[in-house]
């Protein structure tokens, strides 16, 4: 079955300026590009200032419209500058797409660090309860807009080699949930995805510490195989465009039948 290719722009997201965290590779390099080729004005948030800005650049040299901006997720203050960057450049925002978030060291319950689970709850949590606070509030001052939270499939049952990750992620869900009903009537929309294996160079790392991870995640998919990058960043295009306007507090799963 085609995992996607080539498929032509529809202007899904035209005249909107959208902020991407985790953009510097993976689904969010994947969905600036694709947010960009569907008409919006994006934003790419990570660490790596030299990767974003070759994204930039290949984005620009396309006929898009980008910008970048050095945000370390665990750090709040960056979150804070990030998001006035972006009022700085546009004056407004209409979607934001919470997608960066770190990998644990992959180990069961007993073995996760100290660490491991404060860096979990700082990047895959805290970041995306303060950026989503920053974000609809800059996206109120304009009248609305949408949010959409990257998730995970492993937010939906057990994490034997993934404890803290699949903690985060399933409160990830919670306040996803929460600020949808909470902002509705304010025209902001938030929802979530959760994605299956993707391959990325997340699955990389979780591969290299637990060899045959890959194949048993493919083995699991109804489909057969990984999603792309490009496939899971579609369904957050779509979710942030306003063909999708009646969806609300959805965590809607993108894993080929994975978690059917
Ligand atoms: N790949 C999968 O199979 C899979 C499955 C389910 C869910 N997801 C979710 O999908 C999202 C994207 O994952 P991916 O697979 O594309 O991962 P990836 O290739 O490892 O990319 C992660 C992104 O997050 C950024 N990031 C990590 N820590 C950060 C920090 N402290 N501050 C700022 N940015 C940070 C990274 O940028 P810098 O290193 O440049 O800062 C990078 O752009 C994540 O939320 C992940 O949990 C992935």
């Amino acid at each position: 079955m085609a995992n996607n290719t080539d498929i032509t722009p529809i202007g899904l997201l035209t005249g909107k300026v959208v902020f991407i965290t985790g953009a510097s590779r993976g689904i969010g390099a994947a969905a600036a590009q694709l947010f960009a080729r569907e008409g919006a004005a994006v934003v790419l948030a990570s660490r790596s200032a030299d990767a974003l800005q070759r994204i930039v650049a290949a984005i620009r040299a396309d006929g898009g419209v980008a910008d970048a901006v050095t945000v370390d997720l665990a750090d709040r203050a960056s979150i804070r500058d990030a998001v006035d960057r972006i009022e700085a450049l546009h004056g407004r925002l209409d979607g934001a797409f919470n997608n960066g978030a770190a990998i644990q060291q992959p180990g069961p319950l007993d073995t996760t660090s100290d660490d491991d689970i404060e860096e979990q709850f700082a990047v895959n949590f805290r970041a995306q309860w303060y950026a989503m606070n920053l974000e609809a509030a800059l996206m109120r001052r304009g009248g609305g807009g949408a949010i959409v939270n990257n998730s995970s499939i492993g937010s939906r049952r057990a994490n034997p080699e993934l404890p803290a990750y699949g903690a985060m992620k399933r409160a990830l869900n919670s306040i996803t949930e929460t600020a949808a009903v909470t902002w509705g009537r304010q025209g902001i929309r938030v929802n979530g995805i959760t994605p299956g294996g993707t391959a990325t160079e997340m699955i990389d790392t979780w591969e290299a510490a637990s060899s045959g991870v890959t194949e048993r995640i493919r083995a699991l998919s109804p489909l057969n195989r990984m999603a792309s990058p490009r496939e899971v960043a579609e369904v957050a295009g779509w979710l942030l465009s306003d063909r999708a306007s009646i969806v609300n507090g959805a965590i809607v799963p993108v894993d080929g039948g994975a978690g059917a």
